[in-house]
């Protein structure tokens, strides 16, 4: 099967290559006709070849340190020329060589063209779209989320090179997906820290590490949006206006690790502070957490940028300031370098002269611009002549990179429920298939928000027919308010099998639209229902969508033997759902969020940020750690076509944490201990497992593996300590190893936000298994 969808591939690309060939045509006969030449080399500072005085400037000198070059160049500008350096549409200094640059790109999963600095044109018409991220972190692969990242950066330069793309590039987004309903939860690695924080470090090495292992960047990433931000609109309330009221502890176990992973593991080049309020203060105006947190703990190397017009709002909606000069001279001291948007191009001067801001801090904003700029080699002359030189169209879109999109498409895919091992469907008793639904033949649905061009479209219809013959009905559109329920109905009772591809789309979830409840789309759950009654053969539901559903109703339906979760799986998608149905792949997707029943909304706002239940309001709580009422589906949920076995084959039981003589806890009873450095070493061990493949088919699998802290601290009731993906030959075995740091692992974030081992049992999880871990002194 997988062949004939191969085969298929050249016809394809012989249609592309012609459309590509006519919009050129169009493309040079439009912009000659108005006088406008198209863009197609690189921006870039120091082009000593246009003008040789630019090899006397200290700044574009390449043997320098960058910090030697970039004071130097601060030292030559005006105030107002600084200025124009602290907004993304960045100024030009003709007679320093600069040109314009605009800081704002996107890269989320592919280039984007979100942000005014990407564009797609006849050179470069589309770029390899990868699954949205909450999908692609369904397959809990560190070294496909870098795999990912590292394409990305290739095209990003490629593009670059040929003057449609910038070099810094506004992503990942990697809040905690804490609330279902979260129109954004899409574009985030799900609602558990440890996988976001996995996530974000790799993400971003796979989009910054250079390919030649200098320290210089390939492109510059960013984490987004610090902190504390997962509200968009919710009945009333926007992110604009929204005030995040956060516990200490909350804020140090959830909110805050993938940030800080994302500086110290994966050494971003830049985080972006958000729009909304954390305690009464503007993210973007809080210099505890900018200066004192980001810059001062975790040292970001690179530069701290306001969400698109967030400095505006903290003065014209959260009204935080008096005048715009005071909202200016706040953001400055605060610790951010760069607006995104006009405010601090326009307010600045004033603040200066009104002596809110020194200029000396407008010198360190533009400083640690300037930096990263150097880093990526901007200030280098031509680029066309460096490590990335040789990049062009010809790299992007490359089989090779098409392929690892549908790769990553199929390794995010999770399989909720298969009864009497009804998929994969075989190909030679299924001869033929009824495909319903209104995600069944979708383009772009399937590449979710923050998109580009991809380079081209497999639907799941397109993906299912290359396979078997098909049927198709549409049933309804997303909303699906009036579904055409007996012509679904009558192709299902004629197939031999039925697929349903439901879910949502852009208009029930996106940036600026959160749902308000967890229900599928009107009529959809109807259609599924008189559907799966009508059909001949077994009913395979496919939900695509980027938050969970309530769908309670398929689960417990006998005439639904499978469900499947494929997210917005890219532009591959098709191609990959129709892998796992026929089992040329088989599945190893895990859920990474819980998923809710329709009760959940009603007794949780989605205002209300606390993590940890209240059992004194009845309020349950958020996430597979601290949520104990039921649920549809929950975190790491996830079939395969095998059964995987784990076997302990070593574990401590007994963990002494050595206390310098004289520490309290040798006399008064402790319930935990501080995590500080002198305790914390050698407290290290190992934790390994046999995992076995029972299964007749080959395939990988995720070994979670979960610890439940001693119930002190409010701490969670289950937190993910590590997880490892292996693949294992069909009836064949392997070890799979854990390191734990008991400190850094094991330890919970107390009341006041100190972390802290608690003593007592540990039980370890892994699958069905479980290990007592004594912690004691
Ligand atoms: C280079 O410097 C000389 C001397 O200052 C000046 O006359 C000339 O215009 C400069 N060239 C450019 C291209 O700026
Ligand atoms: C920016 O470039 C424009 C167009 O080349 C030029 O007119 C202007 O003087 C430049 N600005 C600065 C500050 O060099
Ligand atoms: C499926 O979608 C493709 C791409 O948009 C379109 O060309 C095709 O006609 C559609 N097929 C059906 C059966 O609607
Ligand atoms: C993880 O992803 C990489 C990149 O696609 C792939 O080569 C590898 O096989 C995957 N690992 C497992 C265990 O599936």
């Amino acid at each position: 099967m997988a062949s004939t969808s191969q085969n298929r591939v050249p016809k394809v690309s012989v249609l592309l290559s012609i459309s590509i060939s006519i919009s050129i045509y169009f493309f040079f006969f439009f912009f000659n006709g108005v006088g406008v030449e198209a863009q197609t080399s690189p921006v870039f500072a120091c082009d000593v070849s246009s003008n040789p005085n630019l090899t006397n400037y200290g700044f574009c000198d390449k043997s320098l340190g960058v910090d030697k070059r970039v004071s130097d160049l601060v030292k030559r500008l005006t105030l107002q020329e600084k200025i124009t350096f602290l907004v993304d549409s960045a100024g030009n200094v003709s007679r320093l060589g600069i040109p314009k640059y605009e800081w704002w790109s996107e890269a989320l999963h592919g280039v984007s063209y979100v942000g005014p600095g990407t564009h797609f044109s006849a050179l470069v018409p589309g770029a390899t779209s990868f699954p949205q991220v909450i999908l692609t972190a369904a397959s809990f692969n560190t070294s496909l989320f870098r795999a990912i990242g590292k394409v990305v950066s290739t095209e990003a330069r490629a593009m670059y090179n040929v003057g449609l793309a910038g070099l810094t590039f506004w992503s990942p987004n990697v809040n905690i997906f804490r609330d279902p309903r979260w129109g954004r939860g899409q574009e985030t690695p799900g609602e558990d820290p440890k996988l976001s924080s996995k996530y974000a470090a790799n993400y971003v090495r796979g989009l910054q590490d250079s390919d030649d292992g200098c320290d210089r960047l390939k492109v510059a990433a960013c984490c987004k949006h610090y902190t504390a931000y997962d509200l968009d609109n919710w009945k009333g309330v926007d992110r604009f206006h929204f005030d995040a009221i956060v516990t200490k502890q909350d804020m140090d176990d959830t909110f805050q690790p993938p940030f800080k992973s994302c500086v110290l593991d994966g050494n971003v080049a830049s985080v972006m502070c958000s729009f909304n309020k954390i305690n009464g203060i503007p993210a973007c105006a809080d210099p505890d957490l900018l200066a004192g947190v980001v810059r001062g703990q975790w040292k970001l190397n690179g530069y701290i940028v306001a969400d698109c017009d967030s400095v505006d709002v903290i003065y014209n909606s959260q009204h935080y300031t008096k005048t715009p000069e005071e909202a200016a001279a706040k953001t400055i001291l605060a610790g951010l370098n760069l607006d995104c948007g006009s405010f601090l191009g326009q307010h600045t001067e004033a603040a200066v002269t009104q002596g809110l801001v020194h200029e000396s801090a407008i010198d360190q904003a533009v400083s640690y611009n300037f930096a990263t700029l150097m880093r990526l080699g901007f200030f280098d002359g031509d680029p066309r002549k460096g490590t990335y030189g040789k990049l062009g169209p010809k790299d992007v879109c490359t089989p090779k990179s098409q392929k690892l999109a549908r790769e990553a498409a199929r390794q995010g895919i999770v399989l909720l429920k298969n009864n009497a091992n009804t998929l994969p469907l075989s190909s030679s008793a299924i001869k033929s298939l009824a495909v319903i639904g209104p995600n069944a033949n979708v383009t772009k649905t399937m590449i979710g928000n923050y998109e580009g061009t991809p380079c081209k479209y497999t639907t799941p219809f397109q993906g299912l027919t290359a396979s078997v013959a098909t049927t198709f009905s549409q049933g309804c559109d997303v909303a699906c308010t009036n579904p055409q329920i007996d012509d679904a109905k009558k192709i299902a009772a004629a197939a031999d099998a039925t697929v349903l591809i439901m879910g949502a789309d852009l208009s029930i979830e996106a940036e600026g639209r959160d749902r308000v409840d967890l229900l599928l789309p009107g009529q959809q759950a109807t259609l599924v229902t008189e559907v799966a009654k009508a059909s001949k053969g077994p009913v395979i539901l496919i939900i695509m969508s980027g938050g969970g559903f309530d769908i309670q109703f398929a689960k417990d339906d006998d005439k639904i033997p499978s469900i499947l979760w494929v997210g917005y799986p890219g532009e591959a998608g098709g191609a990959a759902i129709a892998d796992i149905v026929f089992g040329s792949y088989n599945p190893s997707g895990r859920l990474p969020m819980t998923w809710y029943p329709q009760s959940y909304v009603d007794k949780v706002p989605m205002t209300n940020m606390n993590m940890r239940p209240d059992p004194a309001t009845g309020y349950p709580g958020r996430s597979y750690r601290f949520y104990t009422g039921p649920t549809v589906y929950t975190f790491g949920d996830g079939l395969s076509y095998s059964q995987f076995s784990h076997h302990l084959v070593r574990a401590p039981k007994l963990l002494s944490i050595p206390l310098e003589e004289g520490h309290i806890c040798h006399t008064s009873k402790c319930k935990s201990i501080d995590v500080v450095q002198q305790t914390c070493q050698n407290l290290a061990f190992d934790i390994h497992l046999r995992v076995r493949n029972a299964g007749s088919m080959s395939g990988s699998h995720t070994v979670f593996l979960f610890s439940s802290p001693p119930a002190v601290h409010n701490a969670p009731q289950k937190h993910l300590l590590g997880f490892e993906k292996v693949f294992l030959e069909s009836q064949s075995e392997g070890i799979v190893r854990f390191k734990v740091d008991a400190c850094k692992d094991l330890s919970v974030v107390d009341e006041v936000g100190s972390r802290k081992v608690a003593l007592g049992l540990h039980v370890l999880h892994v699958g069905n298994l479980k290990h007592s871990l004594n912690v004691r002194i």
